[in-house]
């Protein structure tokens, strides 16, 4: 039996204080379209984007506005022209707007059929296909490649790493924690650097001296400049995300060279990448990783801090940006 009425989470006013920006609000129960379902979430992904999307940053929009991007679901009812899925059948669902709420009506031509609805798949379509283009569309990795993943044991450096390694790529991962250098070594990468602890430029200038082939960066500021400066002959730097700076008000002003003389003389490349920019590799990338998690062959990384309901997705967002997650933060409904 579905209820009269759901929680959702809105955007209130354009904030980048993820706390102050939202609000949870009840509405009606959906009466679904004819070539609409209605699912009821299990899980939703969260992202460091959610800040990005509530301050109006990603795209425009006016509050209120719906918020959360990824869920996996359950089908709870059916539009009268819906033939190819039935109640009780499980989906991921994947728009903006349709991740922070219990119950969602959406056009069942765009939900991704699935098994089980689990944390770990969830993860494929956000985090995983971030990577997946990042690194093989973007940034043209190789199996001779020594590439280096930033935020390497988030939601999508997880990814990244295990993604680099199945290419065959000597890989290394940076974080900030020693329990995230345990992890990292775990997925199998060659080198892991806490740049708490060590000096990051001093190490890849000494143990990398043709510098690094491709970065997968997703943190910006320093960290950012220090990729840039060891890029190797012909390196590609994919900029990923720069969630150093997005709880910022302002972009931090750094008085320079312009980054062209740091680039040409060793043709390097930097390369600015946004996932829905590359709709066109969606459906491969996502069949190609669902068939690596059920071979095996990738262990999507999920974050083992609870969260569960509606009012917990405030927490999850925090969460993230403390940086303590090891893998990819999700919520529970
Ligand atoms: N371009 C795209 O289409 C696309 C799509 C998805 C995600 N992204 C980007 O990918 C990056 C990671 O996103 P995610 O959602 O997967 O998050 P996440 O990596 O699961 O979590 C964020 C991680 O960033 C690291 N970090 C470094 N400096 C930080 C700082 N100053 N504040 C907070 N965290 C910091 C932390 O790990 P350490 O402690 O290990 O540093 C933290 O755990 C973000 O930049 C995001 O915008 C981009």
């Amino acid at each position: 039996m579905n209820p009269k009425t759901y929680k959702k989470l809105v955007v209130k006013h354009l904030s980048r204080d993820f706390r102050t920006a939202v609000d949870i609000v009840e509405a009606d129960f959906p009466i679904p379209a004819p070539n609409e379902i209605v699912v009821r979430n299990l899980f939703a992904g969260v992202n460091a984007s959610d800040v990005n999307i509530a301050a109006g940053v990603y795209f425009v929009n006016t509050p209120p506005f719906d918020v959360g991007v990824e869920a996996a679901s359950v089908v709870v009812a059916l539009g009268k022209n819906v033939q190819h899925l039935h109640i009780g059948d499980h989906v991921i669902t994947f728009q903006i707007g349709g991740g922070y709420r219990e119950y969602f009506a959406i056009d069942a031509t765009q939900v991704i059929p699935i098994k089980e609805a689990t944390p770990e798949i969830l993860t494929v379509v956000v985090s995983g296909m971030t990577a997946a283009i990042g690194l093989e569309v973007v940034g043209e990795i190789k199996s001779s490649d020594v590439v280096l993943v930033t935020a390497a044991a988030g939601g999508t450096g997880n990814y990244a790493v295990q993604l680099a390694l199945l290419a065959g790529a000597h890989v290394i991962g940076t974080c900030r924690s020693q329990t995230k250098v345990q992890f990292l070594k775990q997925l199998g990468c060659h080198r892991v650097i806490n740049y708490y602890q060590e000096n990051l430029d001093e190490v890849l200038k000494k143990e990398y001296p043709q510098g690094i082939d491709l970065v997968y960066e997703c943190v910006g500021s320093e960290l950012f400049d220090i990729c840039v400066d060891n890029l190797a002959r012909r390196g590609r730097l994919v900029i990923v995300g720069y969630i150093s700076e997005y709880l910022s008000p302002e972009l931090e002003l750094v008085n320079r060279p312009r980054i062209y003389n740091k680039l040409l003389w060793k043709s390097a490349s930097l390369r600015g990448f946004l996932f829905s920019d590359y709709s066109e590799y969606l459906q491969q990338k996502q069949s190609r990783l669902m068939e690596l998690l059920s071979t095996g062959k990738i262990k999507p990384a999920v974050d083992s801090t609870e969260f569960k309901g509606i009012e917990s997705i405030v927490d999850a967002v925090e969460y993230l940006y403390s940086g303590k997650n090891c893998g990819k933060v999700i919520v529970r409904f």
